[in-house]
């Protein structure tokens, strides 16, 4: 790559270099783009074509009860044929589909597509013996060990709706996630190492059970090794299941509607409890296919990395999904970045020669601050690409991306796109030249729009509501058990028009730059968490009477939780009762929750009808104006 001031251009603009054009999928962006502008339809049809249905759709947009979108509408198919059945019958059965190595990095497990075939089939078959059937829910909270993968897609294969929860969740933030999906089925692990450390996954199940009526069985995949309770009658070692008749290597697949649901997963609001987010089988799976393909540019000879993890959307569709579906070869590391020494994760891409890699900008920054040296221990000059999701990317970090890891060789693909998006949706394919900061512009089909309150376009260079124009194939289809908070939250504000949540500006050049989130979704270390779950487990500490979350910026998380609390009478403010609280948080939500700093408050800012008015405690905290404050009550 090379870089420039040009003047056709505005900023600084990186450029891509021959090899990268040479080698990229899309040459022409303009063309692609210009051919999904003239014909949506037809644009996803063609990439649709690429997979294998049981039953072509008859219509590939039914956009006539909006905004209820249906894509591939009549069509029949399953989403794990197409990331395992589908490639049996090439060369791609004896390729490796999946690598794996554990965070103390002594053990080390490969997979071909042959191999994970078993793995899903008999994983599948054992489901199945639990009594699911296609529609049930199962929720699956474990770490990051290739069992994972084999339950998500082994719920698919036989139609069942997978609900992961992230293992760094804990009991409050699992247990309502299984009461609200109604499962009858949990999976997990005896629990799963971080840093060093056992974190205890089925403990944390045995005490959000205690309140979960519809779950009739746990099976428990054994990583750590330690003692874990067991109840009887209601959990199942894996193991053991494994060596019985019923789990042998051959399963059908169901053959399942293009709409039906694929899986559901947790995402904060703006306001109230996480809502399920429904995924299909049809959609979802041509999203995810055509964008890792242009975006990342897989070839087989790639070794691709997603450092994410699975319980989070980027994981279901860069980690499970989008690489199986092309037929990549992907490697899955168990630990974090910094795990023994902060070099773990170049250690890996001089190991396992990696050539394309995906991570967040907060792991970025967290690694520079223990300087080049580590990173330049390390060859890594198998990397070919970059990328960067969840958050915006500081121009710092992105250059130091770009030259230390990247070499000034590989273009970064910062990927902007959501939970709700299911699949890329404002990024760069590898010949798009690059400013750091932008994920420059809407993937093929897309239209994005800045909007001012009232619903004009705002003039280039000025700050406003993003929202999406057009519908897209991996785009939720509707809250899960909520229709109408489907429409609501996404659909009411601009109506025809998709609400992000993000603020952002746009460019001259059309290069879109995102700000942040609009409403009260804190990201932290590109976490999605909302201000609601966070207070209401402060209120259930007996002190707290009333709390208010907000996200205040962070040198590497990109935010922090801040909370302010009311106590109740009786209780006293002090420095210990602070750690206290923090501690409650990461207890009840997960460590990722707990808050940077509690402090103590007589009275919360609220409008006449009750609401705490967050904004205008982020504006105190900054010391920046407090805006409109016409609808305080004081
Ligand atoms: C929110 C969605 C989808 C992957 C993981 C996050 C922020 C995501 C970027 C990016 C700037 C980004 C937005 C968005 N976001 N990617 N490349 N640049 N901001 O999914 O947890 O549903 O969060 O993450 O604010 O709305 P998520």
């Amino acid at each position: 790559m090379s870089t420039t001031k040009t003047p056709e251009m505005e900023g600084e603009v990186y450029f891509p270099s021959p090899q990268v054009i040479e080698q990229a999928y899309v040459k022409d962006w303009e063309a692609l783009a210009k051919r999904a502008r003239n014909d949506l339809a037809g644009f996803w049809a063609e990439q649709a074509e690429e997979l294998e249905w049981v039953q072509k759709w008859d219509k590939v947009l039914d956009d006539s009860d909006k905004p209820f979108y249906k894509w591939f509408v009549g069509g029949k198919v399953n989403i794990t044929h197409n990331c395992i059945d589908r490639h049996l019958k090439t060369f791609r059965k004896n390729k490796l589909a999946l690598f794996w190595e554990s965070e103390d990095g002594k053990l080390e497990r490969t997979f071909s597509y042959f191999a994970v075939n078993r793995e899903v089939n008999r994983m599948a078959n054992i489901i199945k013996a639990m009594g699911i059937q296609k529609g049930d829910r199962v929720t699956i909270y474990m770490g990051r060990i290739p069992e994972i993968i084999f339950a998500m897609l082994a719920c698919a294969k036989i139609g069942a709706i997978h609900s992961v929860v992230f293992g760094g969740f804990s009991v409050d933030a699992l247990q309502g996630r299984i009461e609200d999906s109604l499962s009858k089925l949990v999976i997990t692990c005896d629990g799963s190492y971080q840093n060093g450390k056992i974190v205890e996954l089925k403990r944390t199940v045995d005490t959000a059970l205690k309140g979960c009526a519809s779950v009739e069985n746990v099976i428990v995949v054994k990583r750590t090794g330690h003692e874990v309770p067991m109840e009887a009658g209601r959990d199942h070692w894996y193991h053991d299941m494994c060596a019985l008749p019923i789990a042998n290597d051959k399963c059908a697949t169901e053959v399942m509607d293009t709409e039906d649901p694929l899986y559901i997963l947790y995402t904060s609001g703006s306001t109230g409890k996480p809502k399920a987010i429904v995924h299909t089988h049809g959609g979802y799976m041509v999203g995810t296919y055509t964008t890792l393909k242009y975006v990342f540019d897989l070839k087989d000879d790639d070794r691709w990395w997603c450092a994410a993890d699975p319980g989070w959307v980027t994981g279901h569709s860069y980690i499970v999904y989008g690489p199986l579906l092309n037929g990549a070869t992907s490697f899955m590391f168990e630990g974090g970045p910094s795990y023994p020494y902060p070099n773990r994760w170049w250690q890996c891409i001089e190991r396992f020669g990696i050539t394309v890699f995906y991570t967040a900008p907060t792991a970025i920054r967290g690694l520079m601050r223990f300087g080049e040296a580590w990173p330049n221990k390390h060859d890594l000059s198998s990397l070919r690409l970059l990328g960067s999701v969840g958050e915006p990317i500081n121009p710092e970090a992105w250059k130091w991306y770009y030259r230390v890891i990247g070499k000034e060789r590989c273009p970064i693909m910062d990927t902007w796109w959501q939970t709700e998006t299911g699949m890329f949706m404002i990024t760069p394919t590898p010949t798009v030249p690059l400013k750091p900061g932008s994920g420059t512009r809407p993937f093929f089909g897309q239209e994005a729009e800045i909007l001012n309150e009232e619903g004009r376009p705002v003039p280039d260079g000025e700050e406003g509501y993003l929202v999406l124009k057009n519908p897209w194939p991996a785009m939720l289809r509707t809250i899960y058990g909520d229709p109408q908070r489907y429409v609501q939250q996404y659909w009411s504000k601009y109506p025809g028009k998709y609400m992000t949540g993000d603020s952002a500006k746009r460019d001259k050049d059309g290069y879109f730059w995102i700000i942040g989130r609009v409403d009260d979704v804190i990201k932290v270390s590109g976490h999605r968490l909302g201000t609601a779950e966070v207070e209401s487990a402060l209120v259930s500490h007996p002190a707290v009477a009333e709390a208010a979350a907000i996200g205040l910026p962070h040198d590497i998380k990109g935010q922090a939780i801040h909370v302010f609390c009311l106590l109740r009478s009786g209780f006293t403010a002090s420095p210990e009762l602070a750690e206290e609280l923090r501690q409650h948080v990461a207890t009840h939500m997960g460590p990722i929750a707990r808050p940077e700093e509690v402090k103590f408050v007589d009275k919360l800012p609220k409008t006449r009808s009750g609401k705490i008015m967050r904004r205008v405690l982020k504006a105190r905290a900054q010391g920046l104006p407090e805006g409109d404050i016409s609808t305080l009550e004081e």
